[in-house]
């Protein structure tokens, strides 16, 4: 018989949304186990932002929740980020005295290191001690049979056993599976009869087959473009892969993006091109559609665009109707991208466990009590740009206060 181990909360994965709910827990004086096969905390939040961690968005409140979240219920993320905003996590972030800035679209990053928030986060963890709680971790600890008697829920791990009354589900879903994401929440949520919404890579770079194929060639070109699927639009930068197109612009839309459907890039964000391409006709009749694209774009982009354009000749030598036709493509190029690059290369999961049996305000499971879920295993998932991270804490925030 495996010794047992009693705690108030038993919080499994060790990201941002864990160490949330954690030292939100333990600071509430309760005995908190989290549970990780890592080697250490904080794994994704180490390599966010390219080392320095967007750490949140300041438009991650709730009047953008409904945009700036997916999610089968656009509204679920709204009370627990109307409770746990990002002015609370940058008044967190500034008593530790972490020096950030605003990178753009109220993105901000640590100036410094993304582990100064990991050594926040596990040191607001000890602090709990102070208050009369307990944090405890228990790494490179895969974890094993999961039981639930009515009224305590049993988990093994590392041939030990603990209970608790109150079981987290923090660990996140399946993107990036080489730093040890995995499915594993779906499965859980599964045993305890929660519903799953079909998950897909999201804020993944997409690839070009096909005619598109000669895009290619402009491998390591990025332009600032608006990017766009159906309704919804991104004006961002866009770069070109030896697989496909990636950059912000192209991860956002990726979010929307389903296998089949169309995405639009407009090359000229700032000219209406149909018009703009008739006025360049009558300004400068003499010049050739690439040393005209050659003075709002990079000439390797203006030089693969007119390729494919084919007007050969000057300007002059065009119909107005060729040059509207031709502006028209510039405003919103067509590719059908062939696929994604997978979980492999998403920053992010769509989908995950159903909001539907998920209380809003505590993200507990309505029918499983004691049972929550929270972070990216749930069914809610950000812009990029600091959003999810904004997300983890919030929710974290939210069980952590009702565990
Ligand atoms: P997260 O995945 O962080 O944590 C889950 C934990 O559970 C991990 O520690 C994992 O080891 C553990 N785990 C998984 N399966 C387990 C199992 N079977 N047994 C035990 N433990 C298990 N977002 C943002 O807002 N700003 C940014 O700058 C970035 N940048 C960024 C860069 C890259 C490269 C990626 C991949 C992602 C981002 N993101 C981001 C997204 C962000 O990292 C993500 O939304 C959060 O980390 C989600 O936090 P969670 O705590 O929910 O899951």
């Amino acid at each position: 018989m495996a010794i047992s181990n009693n705690y108030d909360v038993i919080i499994l994965g060790a990201g941002g949304a864990g160490l949330m709910c954690a030292l939100t827990a333990g600071q509430r004086g309760r005995r908190v186990l989290v549970i990780d096969h890592a080697t250490g905390p904080g794994k994704k939040i180490l390599i966010s932002g390219g080392g320095r961690c967007n750490f949140t968005n300041v438009n991650a409140t709730t009047v953008h929740a409904q945009e700036r979240y997916l999610s089968a219920n656009s509204h679920f993320s709204k009370s627990a980020l109307g409770r746990y905003t990002p002015q609370d996590f940058i008044e967190l972030v500034r008593s530790y005295g972490i020096a950030f800035h605003e990178k753009t679209l109220g993105q901000l990053f640590c100036d410094g290191s993304a582990r100064q928030i990991v050594e926040m986060l596990m040191e607001e963890c000890d602090r709990s001690q102070t208050l009369g709680g307990r944090v405890d971790f228990a790494f490179n600890s895969p974890v094993g049979e999961i039981s639930h008697d009515g009224s305590v829920y049993h988990v093994m791990y590392n041939g030990l056993r603990a209970s608790a009354a109150s079981l987290v589900i923090a660990t996140g879903g399946p993107s990036i599976p080489k730093m040890g994401a995995t499915a594993f929440a779906y499965d859980l949520g599964r045993q305890f009869g929660l519903k799953i919404i079909e998950p897909r890579p999201a804020l993944v770079p997409l690839t070009l087959g096909g005619d598109d194929v000669l895009f290619r060639e402009l491998s390591g070109v990025s332009a600032e473009v608006v990017a766009q699927h159906g309704k919804t639009a991104f004006r961002e930068a866009a770069l070109f892969t030896h697989r496909g197109l990636s950059g912000p612009a192209v991860l956002q839309i990726s979010s929307y993006w389903r296998p089949g459907d169309r995405v639009g890039i407009d090359f000229l964000p700032d000219h209406d091109a149909p018009a703009w391409l008739l006025s360049e006709k009558r300004a400068r009749p003499k010049a050739t559609i690439k040393s005209t694209l050659d003075r709002v774009l990079s000439a390797r982009l203006a030089e693969a665009l007119a390729d494919k354009l084919a007007l050969h000749g000057n300007l002059a030598d065009q119909s107005d109707v060729k040059l509207a036709e031709a502006g028209a493509l510039l405003d919103c190029w067509p590719f059908v991208p062939n696929g994604s690059e997978g979980y492999a290369k998403a920053e992010v999961t769509l989908g995950g466990i159903s909001t539907d049996g998920l209380s809003q305000q505590t993200m507990e499971a309505k029918k499983m009590p004691g049972l929550f879920c929270i972070g990216e295993a749930v069914d809610v998932t950000g812009w990029l740009g600091g959003y999810n991270f904004q997300w983890a804490w919030a929710s974290g925030v939210a069980a952590g206060e009702a565990v």
